[in-house]
């Protein structure tokens, strides 16, 4: 399995979105291709934002090996799924898919773990530690429900 995670600045929430569905699927024995994304270019060959490499040490996990990249169309092709954390992600990777294929493998997060609620991961950029906190706990809980729905 090959999974994108992909938000706006590659730098908040998909690279937490990565190391924790790395560390889960690892934990299961998966050889899965994990990766991440963002929609926007700013925070190209940046590492995540010190309060997602915090958030993620305290919870065991270390993620500061990682460089932002911009999402490419050729991603279409490369992964298998391509998760999105919220409705602005959504509309800009499916902007660039030119097939149904493709548009078939955008879903949101967070569908897994609440699904029909439409609901999407809150950007923590602006506001303060405790932002990442609770991004953290969504998405354990997304990767988890990920993991479990797709093993079934
Ligand atoms: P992310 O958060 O999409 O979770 O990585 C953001 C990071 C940076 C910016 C916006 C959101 N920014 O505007 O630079």
């Amino acid at each position: 399995m090959r999974i994108l995670l992909v938000c706006l600045g590659n730098i908040c929430r998909s690279p937490l979105a990565e190391g924790i569905l790395r560390h889960k699927a690892t934990r299961r024995n998966l050889d899965w291709q994990i990766e991440s994304a963002g929609t926007g270019d700013w925070h190209v060959g940046q590492a995540p934002d010190p309060r997602s490499v915090a958030t993620a040490r305290r919870n065991g996990i270390d993620i500061s090996n990682q460089r932002g990249r911009h999402f490419q169309p050729l991603d279409f092709e490369r992964f298998d799924k391509i998760l999105v954390m919220d409705s602005d992600n959504r509309k800009d990777v499916l902007r660039r898919a030119k097939t149904d294929a493709h548009r078939a493998k955008v879903e949101r997060m967070l569908d897994y773990s609440h699904p029909g609620q439409d609901r999407s991961v809150p950007d923590p950029y602006f506001g303060g530690e405790e932002g990442f906190e609770a991004v953290f706990v969504l998405l354990d809980m997304a990767c988890e429900s990920f993991l479990d729905h797709t093993l079934s």
